[in-house]
């Protein structure tokens, strides 16, 4: 007589047979979600970099723009909650997919071999709980002023919700330690930049060998400009450009 196979269910199978499938269940669902939380920071990475940009125009630019947000409630606390929302849905997404690719597998490869996508996805997460560390590092920094160690009194917004950035950026990056710590930030944001929007096409279906090469420059165009709009405020403080 036959003996019945009583293998356990694995979490995916699990997962597949108990659960009617909403989009966000499956993998091209959480893809998606990726895709467009991804492009919400995105823009504000961009919007970001450009705001930061101003300080070349000397402290009254900066400051005035900073100034603008701190006293429009509606356009700082909507870019704020934006940001926050897209953030979790980035990072939950992100482990969820994990989560699922695991499942997927749960017996090892005898032999693995890693693929470009396995190190693309590796690397994507590496350098995103990168960004999500020197997120809360910058926080504490620049926006809630713990400049223990930089050796310069912190100016916060004043009763007239007028900032000084631009006190508090030249004194940071005069550090070396502070500018070194930026810099390997803005490298991991533009690696995760450069897989993200590469990974944003495949996932779309917006994918053919004849445009590959050109989606592929294109990334490499955008993390490259977003690092070098970036960098050049540290590294213009650093070495005395601005000051
Ligand atoms: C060299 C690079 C950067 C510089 C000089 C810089 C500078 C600043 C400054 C001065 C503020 C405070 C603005 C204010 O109080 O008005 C700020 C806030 C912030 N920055 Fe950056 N930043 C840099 C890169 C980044 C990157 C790469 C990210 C994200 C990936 C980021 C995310 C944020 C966030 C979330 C805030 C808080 C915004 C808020 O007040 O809600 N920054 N940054």
């Amino acid at each position: 007589m036959r003996i019945a196979d009583k293998r356990e269910p694995t979490e995916y199978e699990a997962c597949m047979s108990t659960r009617a499938l909403s989009l966000t269940h499956t993998t091209i669902g959480k893809k998606m979600v990726m895709a467009i939380s991804g492009l919400v920071l995105f823009g504000f990475v961009i919007g970001h970099m450009l705001g930061n940009l101003q300080i070349f125009l000397g402290p009254d630019a900066i400051n005035g723009y900073s100034h603008t947000l701190h006293s429009t409630p509606i356009l700082l606390w909507g870019a704020r909650s934006t940001l926050l929302v897209a953030i979790v849905a980035h990072a939950v997404t992100a482990i969820g997919l994990v989560r699922l690719n695991r499942a997927a597998r749960p017996v090892a490869y005898v032999s693995k071999k890693d693929v470009a996508t396995d190190y693309a996805a590796k690397t994507m997460f590496l350098s995103g709980i990168t960004i999500a560390l020197y997120v809360v590092y910058h926080l504490a920094h620049l926006t809630y002023g713990v400049t223990k160690g930089l050796g310069y009194q912190h100016l916060p917004v004043d009763k007239n919700n007028w900032p000084d950035v631009y006190h508090n950026v030249v004194h940071s990056f005069q550090v070396p330690w502070c500018t070194a710590v930026y810099v390997l930030a803005q490298l991991a944001l533009s690696m995760h930049l450069y897989h993200g929007a590469w990974s944003l096409f495949q996932s779309l279906g917006l994918n053919h060998e004849r445009y590959n090469e050109t989606i592929r420059s294109s990334a490499v165009a955008v993390a490259m400009a977003v690092c070098v709009g970036f960098l050049a405020v540290p590294i213009a403080v650093f070495f005395g450009v601005v000051k």
